[in-house]
């Protein structure tokens, strides 16, 4: 007998920030003093540091990458990495979603000259609103009438918690949405490249 075998699967890092306590209060603490607004080019609604002025005076973003490091680190050795290869942040901003607000289905393609993006969930609770889902852009699997034969998936929502991080390239095969906040409950990550 045999087996299916996956061929050219995709993936994604999903780990936690160790020092996710110690982040999350210096981040959450200096969001209420940042200047935050509605990203112009964005067909939704939050506030985020995303194009203020002040974005990297606003947030501790050295901490931030230190922080993350390890996780970063522990996907390149899972990856197989080049061992030379340098880790650097190019840029980082924090999405602060309220009640209403949502994002909209995006890819990272076209910002930061950079191979990875994160999502980090800085405040979060998985049993409310707000989830981070990824789309499969990939409409392979509805040639031939596989699909009406087989069950297939098109969205997949990572069972994140407070203090996970996901990682992933930051090519349009990743696009990728933040449902709406309908419980009033505030949710706020950090996204960045590198
Ligand atoms: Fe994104």
């Amino acid at each position: 007998m045999g087996q299916i075998q996956n061929l050219f699967p995709k993936f994604y890092y999903h780990g936690h920030v160790e020092r996710h306590d110690e982040l999350k209060q210096v981040l959450l603490s200096e969001s209420t003093s940042a200047k935050l607004s509605q990203p112009k080019e964005w067909n939704c609604s939050v506030t985020s540091s995303f194009e203020t002025d002040t974005n990297r005076e606003d947030f501790s973003w050295d901490l931030f990458f230190e922080c993350i490091k390890d996780n970063v680190l522990e996907m390149h050795n899972q990856l197989h990495g080049q061992m030379f290869s340098e880790v650097v942040l190019s840029e980082a901003w924090l999405n602060v979603y309220s009640r209403g607000d949502s994002q909209e289905v995006h890819t990272h393609v076209g910002g930061a000259d950079s191979t990875f993006s994160c999502a980090y969930f800085v405040q979060y609770n998985k049993d409310k609103d707000a989830q981070f889902l990824f789309y499969d852009p990939n409409q392979e699997k509805h040639l031939g009438n596989y699909s009406k034969h087989y069950s297939t998936v098109n969205t997949w929502f990572p069972d994140v918690q407070e203090g996970d991080i996901i990682i992933f390239p930051s090519n349009y095969l990743y696009p990728h949405q933040v449902k709406e906040v309908t419980r009033g409950e505030r949710y706020t990550f950090v996204s960045w490249g590198f």
